[in-house]
């Protein structure tokens, strides 16, 4: 299998207006082209890609009302034709759901979709996993588009073929890997993206300096600050650095048998968190997951395979970008009442990184050095969560 090498990654430098990034999975290989206002000209990239095929874009409210438009201009400018308007969804987590999966399909049969239909998946993680899974399960298999309009998406979501909801049992927990046929990333799309979901997004980039790459992460500290400001060079070279590194590690490990498991970095925590909250709008799954950085970096230090200093930095660092490093610091999260801490064990035990009974930890020997474990007392976990109350 071909993917792209981790020590050609560009550390700092000038971005030219459009980067492609190929994942590289043999016959099932797909660009991602990142650059501002690539939207506008998606007509010409889905007809290079997908000649002569028909098209469903499904969105949510928010994204419908932003960058919908746009979209539609450029297919009818391409002379490309849509099954029908665009399916427009209510936005948020809630909508990674049996029902609106099933209002979806039910949406897309009734209008005669075949084997051959496109749908493209315009918006954020939530689109992106319902959507491709929804490709992944119609008439057997559908094709797919990945239109990211978060910084979540553009950096994480879009690229590596997880799709799928959530259930009452947790998250993610119905799915499907299904690769997308082409990632379209218009980083111009983030000016209109508030700063509480840049900053979600933020963590899952810091996410690679923080797994392999100490490189980048020394490069977001000092332009980190610029990323979130919507700087349009240090967000179009954060995308495509993170693009370089997830593709990288999909392409050696699509189905997660092995180094895909490190991109789950501050999952492990950060999922429980959502769960305590229920998924709603208390807490985004980015911050969930800055949070999980934080936590699995003080565990990391707590036993000893981390030193304190670093993990220092990693809090220096997620503080200066206004992420939280404790429960206590989420306003909403249920922390700090009776049983609090059992719950959050609870939900990490509905993990679907379970193995054997035992939870999956991904922790790191320092900033760059993530690594895999299943030999984590859970009384150390417990001890950890209680010094946060
Ligand atoms: P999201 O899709 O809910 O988007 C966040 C909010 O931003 C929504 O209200 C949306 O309407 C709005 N929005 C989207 N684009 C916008 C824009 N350009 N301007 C203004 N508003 C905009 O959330 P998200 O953070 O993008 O994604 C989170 C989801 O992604 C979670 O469900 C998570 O599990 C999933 N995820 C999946 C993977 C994967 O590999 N499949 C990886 C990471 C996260
Ligand atoms: N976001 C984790 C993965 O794609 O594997």
């Amino acid at each position: 299998m071909s993917g792209t090498a981790l020590e050609n990654i560009p550390e700092t430098g000038d971005m030219a207006p459009e980067t492609t990034v190929t994942v590289g999975l043999e016959a099932r290989s797909y660009p991602i082209r990142i650059g501002a206002g690539i939207l506008a000209t998606a007509g010409a990239a889905l007809s290079a890609r997908l000649p002569g095929r028909r098209f469903v874009i499904i969105t949510d409210e928010t994204v419908a009302g932003l960058h919908l438009p746009t979209l539609e201009q450029a297919l009818s400018k391409a002379g490309r034709h849509t099954l029908g308007a665009a399916i427009v969804l209510p936005p948020g987590e809630e909508s990674k759901s049996f029902s609106r999966l099933e209002e979806v399909l039910d949406t897309l049969l009734a209008r005669g979709i075949e084997r051959k239909t496109v749908l493209l998946a315009l918006g954020g993680g939530v689109m992106g996993d319902l959507v491709g899974f929804a490709a992944a399960i119609a008439l057997r298999g559908l094709d797919f588009v990945q239109i990211p309009t978060t910084l979540l998406a553009q950096v994480d979501s879009s690229v590596g073929g997880k799709t799928g909801i959530n259930t009452h049992h947790g998250k993610n927990l119905v799915g499907a890997f299904h690769q997308p046929r082409l990632v379209l990333a218009d980083t111009a799309t983030l000016t209109t993206l508030p700063l509480r979901d840049r900053r979600a997004g933020y963590a899952e980039v810091v996410k690679y300096g923080l797994i392999d790459q100490p490189g980048f992460f020394t490069w977001l500290e000092t332009r980190g600050a610029a990323v979130l400001a919507n700087d349009p060079a240090a967000v179009a070279e954060a995308v495509a650095v993170s693009c370089r590194a997830k593709a990288a590690i999909v392409s050696q490990d699509e189905r997660e048998s092995g180094v895909r498991a490190l991109l789950n970095l501050g999952h492990t925590f950060g999922h429980a968190f959502e769960a305590l909250c229920h998924f709603d709008d208390r807490l985004r799954h980015g911050e969930a997951v800055g949070l999980g950085i934080a936590l699995a970096f003080a565990l990391s230090a707590r036993l000893g395979f981390c030193p304190p200093a670093e993990a220092e930095r990693v809090n220096r660092h997620l503080a200066a970008m206004g992420l939280p490093l404790s429960p206590a610091d989420v306003p909403g999260l249920p922390w700090g009442e009776s049983g609090c801490v059992a719950a959050c064990l609870d939900a990490m035990g509905h993990d679907k990184k379970m193995a054997d009974g035992r939870l999956t930890f991904i922790l790191a020997r320092g900033i760059g050095k993530a690594f895999a474990t299943a030999d984590i007392p859970m009384a150390e976990v417990q001890a950890l969560l209680e010094t946060l109350n």
